[in-house]
């Protein structure tokens, strides 16, 4: 048994309307908090929106949930500076989602020209408002596997030049290459998933095309693996959980053109317990998941506990996605640790 703080997950999609309720609840049944990604369709784009968008969230939970959704807006050519006072004083949005247009699902919307935003960053860096980069270039000519090591190079430096009092989360880490960027930069930090702390792009051919392992930025090679789960179970509080669950349909995966996302708030926390335990470092699961995070965001760390047993349980092959199914991760295949308490959370 491991008894920890409730955690938090610091990159999540929730949805909206009906497949929100659904998937709600299970982020809402592991953690205390969440820092909700904004790519609905329209992204969520003000203060407004996000404000709206959390009374969404709060209306869908279960009845009793204590459970309390972090609000992000989403970075645009059209953002103005002022939106990110807005955002600051508003105790609702603690963070600025950056996508470059095209890069993933919902993301058209996102930075074309990155000149267009110097101002809002600087405005960010001004009022102390973090960044939180999907870190992959969208040009159709660089190898989808090298994208995120050319995006440091070549956006990302450059953005660290520009404004080096401004916090950045390297969201989904997935190289060696970021990990290595986020130990050189003390303002910067990094989320990782329990997907590319488990699997490296093999899984993905494993006898036949995997499509509920394709995300974006895609498994990467082993080596990187070996370099992500290094830098978790480090003790760095740079590093810390963010499970990047991105719910579709079954069909929109099973697919000819399938998109890209993992689900996997069903089961974050027992995820994350096999890939310390892996590597014998389970002590250091509660820095990671319940600490980190809220240090860098500069909100307080929860004072309920949850605690982990060692026992095993098989994913269930479907979950309800309100009309439609999805597969989550790990479906039908058993899993070593499971969430048998939640303590009070305050
Ligand atoms: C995310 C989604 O489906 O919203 N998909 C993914 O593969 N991670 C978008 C994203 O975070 O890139
Ligand atoms: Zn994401």
């Amino acid at each position: 048994m491991l008894t920890l703080a409730t955690p938090d997950d610091w990159h999540v999609h929730l949805r909206d309307g009906e497949a929100l309720r659904h998937v709600v609840a299970h982020t809402a049944a592991g953690f205390a908090r969440a820092m909700v990604m904004p790519n609905l369709k329209p992204p969520v784009r003000t203060t407004q929106e996000a404000i709206q968008y959390r009374s969404r969230i709060l209306a869908a939970l279960p009845a009793g949930s204590q459970f309390q959704p972090l609000m992000t807006i989403y970075l645009t050519d059209s953002t103005e500076p002022d939106e990110i006072n807005r955002a600051k004083a508003s105790d609702v949005v603690f963070g600025v989602k950056y996508y470059p247009a095209g890069a993933t699902y919902n993301s058209d919307a996102g930075v074309r020209r990155l000149n267009a935003d110097m101002k809002v960053l600087a405005r960010m860096e001004e009022v102390g408002m973090t960044l939180q980069v999907h870190g992959e270039v969208t040009d159709s000519s660089v190898d989808p596997f090298d994208r995120e090591a050319v995006f440091i190079d070549t956006v990302l430096s450059d953005i660290v030049r520009r404004f080096p009092s401004l916090r950045i989360v390297f969201e989904h880490a997935t190289t060696r290459e970021a990990v290595q960027f986020v130990q050189d930069h003390p303002q910067l930090a990094a989320t990782l998933t329990p997907q590319h702390l488990l699997l490296s792009r093999s899984a993905m051919f494993d006898r036949g095309i995997r499509p509920h392992l394709y995300c974006l930025p895609i498994l990467k090679r082993e080596s990187h693996r070996q370099a992500l789960l290094a830098a978790a179970t480090s003790g760095s509080p740079q590093f810390f959980l963010g499970t990047d669950s991105a719910p579709h349909a079954q069909s929109a995966k099973e697919s000819a053109c399938g998109c890209a996302g993992v689900y996997s708030a069903h089961a974050a926390l027992p995820l994350y317990a096999e890939a310390f335990a892996s590597v014998g470092r389970l002590d250091r699961l509660e820095g990671f998941a319940s600490h980190f995070g809220a240090d860098y965001y500069g909100l307080p760390r929860n004072t309920g506990t949850v605690t982990l047993t060692q026992e095993d349980w098989i994913v269930p092959e479907h979950y309800s996605l309100g009309t439609q199914p999805l597969v989550p991760f790990r479906a039908g295949e058993t899993l070593a640790w499971r969430v048998t308490s939640v303590g009070e959370t305050v």
